[in-house]
């Protein structure tokens, strides 16, 4: 249903069972990135006016998760910290091309992969991390990343032809996959 080629792995749900800690700090800033990359996009396309209503709403929805976060982490009494950087996202975004039009075409399709691996790892968090109380958290939240990810393939088709967007979006995906297979099981939400 999320169109990921490859699932996460049993190693990055261990790491992640040892150190829900820093799988809430990444988290936090997980979200808070999605809302600062929704805003860039309604900056950069301000004409588009699906696309500016899209990301407005979003942002804002992604600056609420932020801020559940933020509670959680807070109630737990964990340190908040800075962002030591995604280099799951920092990969995909290095395979969109830098001319326009397909530039619109590759952030809109990138950005669909993260929310759907992004999903993805909240399903599985829902169902096998040993804290019951993170279990509900990520149940909460998964519905809205799904969501999340077909309001972006929305956009891409409706500026793109349909074949276009499907060629452009297996690539990704299969690229997605091959880098999702190389990352080292950190404790991070894209580890
Ligand atoms: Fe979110
Ligand atoms: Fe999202």
């Amino acid at each position: 249903m999320l169109g990921l080629h490859l699932p996460s792995s049993q190693e990055w749900l261990a790491a992640a069972n040892l150190d829900p800690a820093s799988i809430l700090i990444d988290h936090a800033h997980c979200e808070k990135k999605a809302a600062t990359m929704a805003i860039s996009l309604l900056s950069r396309y301000p004409t588009k006016s699906e696309l500016v209503e899209g990301m407005a709403e979003l942002a804002e929805e992604e600056m609420g998760h932020f801020r559940m976060v933020l509670a959680k982490i807070r109630e737990r009494g964990i340190a908040f910290r800075s962002d030591p950087g995604d280099q799951y996202a920092q990969q995909l975004h290095a395979l969109i091309r830098k001319q326009e039009p397909h530039r619109l075409l590759d952030t809109l399709i990138v950005c669909s992969l993260i929310e759907a691996r992004s999903c993805e790892r909240f399903q599985i968090l829902s169902k096998s991390v040993d804290d019951a109380d993170l279990r509900s958290f990520y149940r909460s939240l998964l519905e809205s990343e799904a969501r999340h990810r077909t309001t972006f393939l929305a956009l891409a088709r409706r500026y793109y032809p349909t074949d276009l967007v499907s060629q452009r979006l297996d690539e990704l995906e299969h690229a997605e996959a091959t880098i999702v297979s190389e990352l080292p099981n950190q404790p991070v939400m894209h580890g």
